[in-house]
């Protein structure tokens, strides 16, 4: 079959290897396909940035039996999701390969830590798909794969991405997802191909909004509620007019019923997004996802990666780099992603830098609930940006700058008399409605 891979970086996990060893903070996960309820059912062992990948080959080696038996509970439980009562498919291995030219080089979409992804044609649905084929080899398995299958079997939203269906047969397992056009939001901003157009302002507002409208999905309207645990910019994927949804549920937990505020667990996910609070104690809970998504803000407004090595230490962390600057919103302007030529709105930086540096609060119980980080982010995606516009509200001031040095000093001559220090870390609640107020006022 001809394929029709993305051309800007088909290769680009296979030459860095990048899911195998990309910061990955995984040990074996914990949610098995009976355990959609909570189970304390794992250690907790700290950890810190320094981690390196945990081997947990125990789950793909030498417990066939069990695997199987994953496999068989995935099958048999109801997967008809709760909001279209559409089941997934269950595709053969030779359906597969046929709608991947036999998973040919010309389909290669991508690797992760699951294994390679590759876009295909379903005859059947006359559907193009993207299919996920686990790798036996890999540092995920098989639970990866169930608790996947289950949660967006239960899931339901357009800010999630769609399962069409699995195979389960023999050894092989694959995910099969609808094709998200435009890739991952990783794709967009970071190592841009020469003449790919960075992300403009509107573009990562709004991507930032659709993202947080997920997120509060599982946390507040899925029922049992669910902490993804895996929130970066790789699994935020982008489709027709960079409409994002999140990927990639291998991770998810059921979250804490009861009185309880945390579901007590081995710690995963990835460097750079994990919350320090989790990583120290193994402690999960719903703020664990608003730090890691304060991340993917962070990544948004700046341009720069979670974990950059390529920076002087003290720099490599991106919220370790901002925190120091958090604190003057004289240093905003300087923070701003330099790709965009300082094609921002003033007053929009600094609010998005607010909800960021709220979400990456170091005590977790400082952090918004995400139905307030939706609000904010709802505004201030609404709020467009238009740097030709006299009246756009950053127009008030100059719409063109030599330099984001001029930038900063012409912001900072207009901040000055309300202060440097961000005001809203008084609270979340305060933090929306502060942006309301000010968007509303504009
Ligand atoms: N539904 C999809 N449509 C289009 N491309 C996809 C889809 N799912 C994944 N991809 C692409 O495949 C590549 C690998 O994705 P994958 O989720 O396996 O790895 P990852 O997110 O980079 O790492 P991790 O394993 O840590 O999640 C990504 O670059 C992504 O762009
Ligand atoms: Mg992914």
């Amino acid at each position: 079959m001809g394929c029709f891979g993305r051309s800007e970086k088909p290769s680009k996990r296979s030459e860095t290897n990048k899911g195998r060893n990309k910061d990955t903070l995984r040990n074996k996960n914990t949610i098995g396909c009976s355990s959609i309820t909570n189970k304390r059912d794992d250690q907790t062992h700290p950890c810190s940035d320094s981690l390196k990948v945990s081997p947990y080959r125990d789950v793909n080696n030498g417990v066939g039996k069990a695997e199987d038996q994953l496999a068989l509970d995935a099958k048999r439980l109801n997967l008809n999701n709760q909001a279209t009562g559409k089941k997934p498919q269950t595709f053969t291995f030779q359906e597969l390969a046929a709608a991947t030219g036999n998973f040919s080089s010309d389909c290669f979409l991508g690797e992760g830590g699951f294994g390679k992804v590759f876009k295909g044609k379903l005859e059947k649905l006359d559907q193009v798909v993207a299919i996920k084929q686990l790798d036996r080899n890999g540092p995920q398995g098989i639970r990866e794969f169930v608790v996947e299958v289950l949660t967006l079997s239960l899931a339901d939203h357009p800010n999630l991405v769609k399962l069409i269906g699995f195979c389960a047969e023999g050894d092989q397992r694959l995910l099969v997802y609808e094709y998200m056009p435009l890739g991952s939001l990783e794709d967009h901003l970071h190592d841009l191909p020469p003449g790919q157009k960075p992300l403009d302002w509107n573009t990562r507002m709004k991507i930032a909004a659709g993202a947080a409208r997920g997120l509060e999905y599982l946390h507040d309207r899925m029922k049992p509620p669910v902490i993804y645990r895996d929130l970066k910019c790789s699994n935020i994927l982008l489709g027709e007019d960079y409409q994002p949804k999140l990927s990639d549920f291998g991770l998810a937990k059921v979250g804490p019923s009861g009185d309880k505020t945390h579901v007590s667990t081995r710690v995963m996910g990835t460097y750079g997004y994990c919350a320090p609070d989790y990583a120290m104690t193994g402690q999960l809970t719903f703020k664990s996802d608003i730090y890691s998504f304060g991340v993917v803000l962070l990544e948004l407004i700046t341009g720069r990666k979670a974990i950059d090595t390529t920076k002087p230490r003290k720099d490599q962390n991106l919220v370790g780099w901002a925190r120091p600057l958090f604190k003057d919103r004289r240093n905003f302007p300087k923070m701003v992603d330099p790709q965009l030529q300082g094609q921002y709105p003033g007053r929009g930086l600094y609010q998005a830098l607010a909800i960021s540096a709220m979400c990456v609060q170091e005590q977790p119980s400082m952090r918004p609930v995400v139905s307030d980080v939706v609000s904010a982010l709802n505004f201030l995606a609404s709020s467009k940006y238009d740097p030709t516009s006299p009246s756009s509200s950053s127009s008030r001031r100059r719409n063109t700058y030599r330099d984001d040095e001029e930038k900063r000093r012409d912001l900072s001559k207009e901040t000055e008399s309300e202060g440097n220090q961000i005001k809203f870390l008084a609270s979340p609640r305060q933090m929306v409605d502060t942006c309301m107020y000010k968007n509303t006022k504009q």
